[in-house]
């Protein structure tokens, strides 16, 4: 018969989609938001491969509730920290991801969140649709500019990379990077590489793109922001677990440092009465980092198409290794 494939949500791209329903069964979740728990469980049970996100986690319950028959797990993101991965190892499952396809779209996003944060966008719609624009003023809603400054980027992988780039194009005096291990294609970027302290003491902008692995959880603490300059701005599109986010509000409050703008966040998403939410020197977002239509795309093809090779024994196009 033909292979079962199980969908964790109802709104996942179509592309993908329609690439694996051609070839095999699909079954899809009727929600188009996280899928209960308990659901889920009994959903994946007997399934051959699911096609999940980062907001489902792929442990060892839940490899065991879906049985012996999973030879395949495809997740629609370059992150995989909600995946067991030793555990799928252990049982033979392999392991389909994003990488590449979604670089572009999170260094855009990366540049968007900076320039948004340092100019203080949110802030000045608010001021001109609430009667705060009295006329132009020399000093009003002032903020850095990325002409002359520093910028420091912790983790300097693909997307890393990527923001270093553009990053270039706006004038910058120079680009600092910090990266556990040595990238040889850095060089290309004309960044330099320094010691996570002294990117925390050099930068104007400090940009977090790092992996969270355990070596990157909370590395950005309190001594962390206390070593920045007090007119730093802070950046993360990675994962909110490489902030200690307790640390990062007092710093804002403190203004130890001087604005912060998220794209990720401790828990996700970020309960209302989070301080973050309601302070003018932070901008969150609500993890759009690759939301651009292009990479969504391009995305949910990747993750149908790992899950495909993966059914027939053949080399996957983004297996994790
Ligand atoms: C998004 O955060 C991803 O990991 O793809
Ligand atoms: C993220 O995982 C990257 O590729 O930079």
């Amino acid at each position: 018969g033909r292979y079962q494939v199980f969908v964790t949500r109802s709104d996942m791209p179509q592309g993908g989609v329609d690439l694996l329903m051609k070839e095999c069964d699909v079954k899809i979740s009727h929600y188009p938001s996280v899928m209960p728990r308990d659901e889920l469980l009994k959903a994946v049970t007997g399934t051959n491969a699911i096609y999940c996100s980062l907001t489902d986690k792929i442990d060892k319950e839940l490899l065991d509730a879906a049985g012996p028959g999973l030879k395949v797990v495809s997740t629609i993101s370059v992150g995989h920290e909600h995946i067991d991965v030793p555990e799928c190892r252990k049982r033979g499952i392999k392991i389909g991801y994003t990488p590449d396809v979604l670089t572009d779209a999170t260094a855009e996003l990366t540049l968007a969140l900076l320039l948004s944060t340092s100019r203080r966008l949110p802030e000045a719609q608010h001021e001109a649709r609430t009667g705060g624009w009295k006329s132009w003023a020399p000093t009003w809603m002032t903020g850095p500019g990325l002409a002359g400054a520093t910028v420091g980027i912790v983790g300097f992988g693909r997307i890393g990379q990527a923001v270093a780039r553009r990053v270039k194009a706006f004038n910058t005096q120079q680009i600092l990077y910090y990266n556990r291990s040595e990238r040889p294609e850095a060089k290309e970027t004309g960044a330099i590489k320094v010691t996570f302290d002294e990117i925390l003491a050099q930068s104007d902008f400090i940009i977090c793109c790092a992996a969270l692995v355990p070596e990157t959880k909370e590395i950005f603490n309190k001594a962390a922001f206390e070593k920045m300059k007090r007119s730093a701005i802070f950046v993360n599109t990675s994962r909110g677990g490489t902030v200690d986010q307790d640390a990062l509000i007092e710093a804002l409050k403190n203004n130890t440092i001087r604005a912060a703008g998220l794209d990720v966040t401790t828990p996700e998403p970020l309960p209302l009465d989070n301080p973050l939410l309601n302070m003018k020197n932070c901008l969150v977002l609500p993890h759009i980092g690759s939301a651009a239509i292009e990479a969504r795309n391009v995305m949910s093809e990747l993750t149908a198409n790992n899950i495909l090779a993966a059914l027939k024994g053949c080399v996957m196009p983004a297996e994790l290794k």
